[in-house]
């Protein structure tokens, strides 16, 4: 059955937590079906790790409308959030409203995901009086380039909190907390009825995302403080990759039974054709 918005809610009153990974292609997010993952992400840092970018900046609408597409492919089951882009993000009004519409119609999300802060309130609002599903994304804000914890004093946690509630009672339909205070995560989530995923913001929300390239693994570099790995699968994959270049070198791969042949009698055939 479709997991939406409202299955989210039942976990949380029921006390059950939900899992979320932010993923980019078809194939991997076939790999979170299978392990029954209940929320899709399509986040903007697939301009980091698919297109090898330093920042999520150069994500473009067309490229998140692509790939959200082929995630919604693999999962239309599944929630499936999309991730506004800097390029739509920074423009503002009526383009965030636009922008927001193409992926609930073309691409076929469930939810737009849309970091923001105080002073950015009246163009998310837009988007919400649109009657578009939003996920407000608060805290560590990867579009502004700054990666600090929030929330760690009480001045900005006070701040964070009526935040979280503005945005709660303008009408989100849940909220993404990153690199939040614990305390603050869990306040905001004990308060608020709609349910709030923590991206390295304590085990007190209702649900938690990382990036499969970190699950997985999968990249070279550090990686945040609040995320973990699960498997090496980049050594796994590394090691598969240099067995099949060592077999190609050592013409042990392909042999003949990965090769077609012609059927039985073409090839006298042939010979006579060619002389
Ligand atoms: O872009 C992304 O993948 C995200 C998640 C890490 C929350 O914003």
């Amino acid at each position: 059955m479709k997991i939406t918005v409202s299955t989210l809610c039942r976990a949380k009153t029921e006390g059950r937590k939900f899992s979320v990974v932010s993923c980019y292609d078809f194939t991997n997010a076939k790999l979170a079906v299978s392990a029954g993952i209940d929320v899709l992400l399509v986040g903007d840092s697939a301009a980091q790790f698919m297109l090898g970018f330093d920042s999520t900046l150069p994500a473009t609408m067309d490229f998140m409308v692509a790939i959200t597409t082929a995630v919604n492919r693999a999962a239309f089951e599944k929630l499936i959030i999309a991730d506004l882009p800097y390029e739509s993000c920074a423009a503002g009004g009526e383009k965030m409203v636009t922008d927001s519409r193409r992926f609930i119609e073309e691409a076929g999300a469930d939810v737009v995901k849309i970091e923001t802060s105080s002073e950015q309130f009246d163009d998310l609002k837009a988007v919400i009086d649109a009657g578009i599903p939003v996920m407000p994304h608060l805290g560590i804000r990867p579009q502004t380039g700054e990666y600090k914890a929030q929330g760690t004093t009480a001045q900005i946690a006070a701040e964070l909190i009526g935040f979280a509630e503005r945005v709660y009672n303008a009408g989100a339909q849940m909220l993404l907390l990153e690199g939040i205070a614990r305390e603050v995560g869990k306040l905001i989530t004990q308060k608020l009825l709609f349910p709030v995923i923590s991206c390295g913001s304590g085990p007190d929300c209702d649900g938690q995302v990382l990036v499969l390239p970190d699950i997985l693994n999968l990249k070279d570099g550090a990686m945040p403080k609040f995320s973990k790995s699960f498997a090496d699968i980049g050594k796994a994959s590394v090691e598969a990759i240099a067995e099949y270049d060592r077999q190609i070198k050592q013409n042990v791969f392909p042999d003949d039974q990965h090769s077609y042949h012609m059927k039985p009698g073409e090839m006298e055939k042939l010979l006579e054709l060619i002389g």
